[in-house]
């Protein structure tokens, strides 16, 4: 049978068990395929310690499965953290906040000691940047990001919800910025995290996985 993209984002879900450290907790990140690791993840809810979660939506799914989540500030360095991407270049960097909590997935993985990335192959690329890139800024900076983006070549537009400005767990707006070369992740992180009001740039280049286990029709692929 041929295999679905929700397909695919299952079976690398369940890839992603092998890396989930008994007796430990791990670190959990968001979106669709990220669901797909928590609904695994319940099979192994009585061997491990709990969960550290990058968003109220994962929060919520992993404590109806009867996981504990842990605040961040209550754990000092996990041993993993598995999240999905929006795009993914064969050196790990990653593009992330389709679903608006890149601040968050940030501060997660960095907690961490390795990023375990789950993903269908759509989301390789060679080069970072069709996406558009998701960049979480404080409301009273708006403007002036936008400018400075424009001023790089980038077209910019605020993130809705509903017809409003859409509001960050954190409770902020984000903006998503397509026509840009990113050819130095490390570079262009560097740089946008140095404008005031940025809280967070979406290319996770510092924070970039060590590990991704690729779906495809042919089954799991593990990129190192
Ligand atoms: C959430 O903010 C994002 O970083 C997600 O990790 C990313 O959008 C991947 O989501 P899907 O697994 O739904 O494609």
């Amino acid at each position: 049978a041929v295999l679905s993209q929700d397909d695919l984002k299952t079976l690398v879900g369940q890839a992603a068990l092998k890396y989930v450290v008994p007796g430990e907790i791990v670190g959990v990140g968001t979106g669709s395929t990220v669901n797909k690791f928590i609904d695994a993840l319940a099979s192994m809810k009585d061997q491990i310690t709990g969960a550290v979660s990058s968003s109220v939506a994962s929060t919520e799914r992993l404590q109806a499965l009867g996981i504990t989540v842990f605040d961040c500030n209550e754990v000092t360095e996990l041993s993993v953290y598995i999240d999905g991407a929006d795009e993914v270049d064969p050196n790990g960097y990653l593009i992330k906040g389709g679903g608006a909590a890149l601040t968050r997935e940030k501060i997660v993985a960095a907690e961490s000691r390795r990023f375990v990335c789950i993903a269908d192959e759509s989301k390789l690329v060679q080069n970072l940047g069709k996406f558009p890139l998701p960049v979480e800024v404080i409301p009273m900076a708006v403007n002036r990001i936008t400018r400075q983006f424009q001023a790089m070549g980038g077209t910019v537009v605020l993130r809705l919800k509903d017809g409003a400005p859409l509001v960050t767990d954190n409770g902020q707006h984000i903006l998503d910025v397509t026509g840009l070369q990113i050819s130095d992740p490390l570079a262009f992180e560097s740089q946008v995290n140095q404008w005031p009001g940025v809280v967070t740039v979406g290319v996770f280049a510092f924070q970039k996985a060590q590990v991704c286990l690729v779906g495809t029709a042919s089954g799991v692929k593990t990129l190192t």
